[in-house]
């Protein structure tokens, strides 16, 4: 839009102070275009005669060339939701459209209303305090309707739009109104939203968006854009008790220490009792630090750097809050789940969670049942696919602070992460803490690991054998445990054929399946690390992710993996079971190589070329590299 090559920057500059000192309401538009989406937002864009979304991003660049109006808020406010976002990867579909009337600013999260919804809806919805829901007067309530609306109470949002657009063309019926609202009254009577508000009217001609529909008298209530400028969000947040993740400590000279972060919820003024969420330690705050000088008081949403009274030990990621009103601290969680990946969740598989400034590892336990967002029907799940929502359980590797998401959404949210791509593949909300784990304690023993091994003579680990369906995975470790065992070692096999007819009976070969065999036999073969013996697991294992939780499972230099390498074809023309032929067949579904991936190990300790060396030479590789690397003294 080129109108801004004759926006003068300093006229803008002026016009940013201006609109710095108002309120700011983040809102979210559902519905699709056929229920004149876009018109509306046009329609609150041209009303409101205020800057379009890519005039502002022309001027920005403008003004960065020019360097006049120096670290400009506004256009953070309008970019920050977004930032988080990106670091993660989430492609975006949302539009972030920005305006403001003389009362308040506002930012609008744009999502479209069609098939990837939930995840754009989520990824808008997270910041938004407010949802439009936008239905068609002829066509009143609809599926997707019940949808979108499940999605923002889902989301935490309390404060609901009912827009009934189209008005005119149901001749701006009083009678059509009420029976669309008393229909969204009836479904969403449970959705827990504070503020509800149904407006007839009709984007098109203008009528109740900003100015009021001479044809809609009847009608008493506000516009929109008045609704929109009066409604009160912001209590909300200052009315819970403090919260502060902290991002990063401030630690200048030794005479100072200060906790930076963005406030959650609540207030905070010198003197008041805070606590540590996760150790409990307790002080008081002896000032709130800004570029401004020492502040009275700072209150949510404000980015502060805390002094205290004691030197307590904090750093980032721990949680500040109120002393009296603390939040909970539990390594396993009952959460909503929305799946935001084209990969599917698989249950038991290591994630990385990140919930406010803390990221820890941990893994869905349970779908306890997922939920059909058109119906509200719970529905038995083994996984999640892409826009799929449920209610789990979640256990993590150490235990976190976090508040319900009812009672707090930013210390109660949660985003799920790959651990190898790094992309965020899941939102979470918190339910409630579990408490089943609380009163189980790590048995501290006198015989350690390291005892019982050196007893062995040997040191302990795991010798983890990958590869494809006959790639000669149990042929070597039978081998190789023949010969440690001529050595008078102490070894044991984890046969993948094996432990599943027994401990792995009721799994067969879906991704969620073998992510638990794995699971489980990565576990078993932890506790006999423990027991002190050399374990040679021997199994497809075809997942990096899985390999690696296996890894993490034990200290540095107990998991050695033997990345067995036999192309497909070699595999596939050995074919000593017969399974390739039959998986070709079609007869196999899910097979290894043919119809279910394998990932290729990228950093194994030892690569064997099946196709160069006999089984033997193999073996004797293997022991040589465990005599040299002193895992047999
Ligand atoms: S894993 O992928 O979950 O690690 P695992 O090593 O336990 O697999 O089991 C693989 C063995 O199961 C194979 O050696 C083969 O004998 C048998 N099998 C039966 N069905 C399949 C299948 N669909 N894919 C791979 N292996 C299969």
């Amino acid at each position: 839009m080129d109108a801004l090559a004759t926006l003068d920057v300093e006229a803008f500059t002026d016009y940013l102070a201006r609109h710095e000192r108002k309120s700011l309401l983040r809102f979210l538009t559902c519905g699709s275009v056929d229920d004149g989406k876009s018109t509306l937002i046009g329609r609150l864009l041209y009303d409101t005669k205020l800057l379009f979304e890519d005039q502002l991003k022309s001027l920005e660049r403008d003004s960065r060339k020019h360097g006049t109006v120096g670290e400009d808020i506004d256009f953070a406010l309008l970019v920050d939701g977004l930032e988080a976002e990106r670091e993660q990867g989430i492609t975006i579909d949302v539009a972030y459209r920005f305006f403001a009337t003389d009362r308040r600013k506002f930012i609008v999260a744009d999502t479209p209303g069609h098939e990837q919804y939930t995840r754009n809806m989520a990824t808008g919805a997270s910041s938004s305090d407010l949802a439009v829901i936008l239905v068609d007067a002829r066509h009143g309530i609809l599926t997707q309707t019940r949808r979108h609306s499940f999605i923002v109470s889902l989301l935490g949002i309390r404060h609901v739009v009912l827009a009934v657009n189209k008005i005119d063309l149901v001749d701006y019926s009083r009678e059509v109104f009420d029976r669309i609202v008393a229909e969204y009254r009836e479904f969403a009577a449970g959705f827990g939203f504070t503020t509800f508000q149904p407006i007839p009217l009709s984007a098109r001609f203008g009528d109740n968006v900003l100015d009021r529909g001479p044809k809609l008298g009847w009608y008493e209530g506000p516009t929109l854009v008045e609704h929109l400028e009066t409604v009160n969000v912001e209590d909300d947040l200052l009315g819970r008790p403090f919260r502060l993740p902290v991002q990063w400590v401030n630690r200048p000279n030794l005479d100072f220490r200060g906790f930076a972060g963005t406030i959650a919820t609540g207030r905070i003024r010198p003197g008041d009792r805070i606590a540590v969420a996760k150790s409990g330690r307790t002080s008081t705050v002896r000032a709130i630090v800004t570029y401004d000088g020492d502040k009275d008081e700072a209150v949510a949403g404000e980015a502060v750097t805390l002094t205290l009274n004691d030197e307590i030990d904090i750093s980032r990621g721990d949680v500040l809050t109120s002393a009296e009103s603390r939040p909970e601290v539990s390594d396993q969680f009952a959460a909503h789940l929305i799946w935001m990946s084209d990969d599917q969740l698989l249950p038991g598989r290591q994630y990385s969670i990140k919930l406010g400034t803390k990221t820890v590892s941990g893994q869905v336990t349970e779908i306890k049942h997922k939920i059909d967002v058109n119906s509200f029907q719970k529905l038995a799940a083994k996984t999640l696919s892409l826009n799929e929502v449920a209610q789990v359980n979640v256990a993590l590797s150490e235990p976190i602070a976090f508040d319900a998401y009812a009672d707090n959404k930013d210390t109660g949210a949660f985003i799920v992460i790959d651990r190898l791509s790094n992309l965020t593949v899941g939102a979470g909300m918190v339910d409630f803490g579990l408490r089943r784990a609380s009163n189980i304690h790590w048995q501290a023993l006198d015989v350690t690991k390291e005892s019982r091994a050196s007893m062995k003579g040997q040191k302990a680990a795991i010798v983890w054998f990958t590869g494809l369906s006959g790639s000669g995975k149990s042929t070597i470790a039978n081998l190789v445990e023949k010969k440690l065992h001529s050595l008078g070692r102490h070894t044991y096999i984890l046969d993948g054929d094996n432990v599943r007819h027994g401990l792995n009976k009721d799994l067969g070969f879906t991704d969620a399946d073998r992510v638990e065999n794995i699971r489980r036999v990565a576990e078993t073969a932890k506790l006999f690390v423990d027991a002190g013996l050399i374990v040679l697991v021997s199994f497809i294992s075809p997942f990096r992710s899985e390999r690696r939780l296996a890894r993490d499972l034990v200290g540095e230099g107990e998991f050695i993996e033997v990345f067995v390498d036999t192309p497909l074809e070699v595999a596939e023309s050995r074919d000593p079971k017969g399974l390739y032929k039959k998986a070709r067949e079609g007869k196999i579904a899910n097979f290894t190589g043919i119809s279910s991936p394998y990932e290729v190990p990228e950093n194994p300790e030892i690569r064997l070329d099946t196709t160069s060396a006999s089984a033997e030479e193999m073996a004797e590789r293997i022991v040589a590299y465990l005599d040299s690397n002193d895992y047999v003294i």
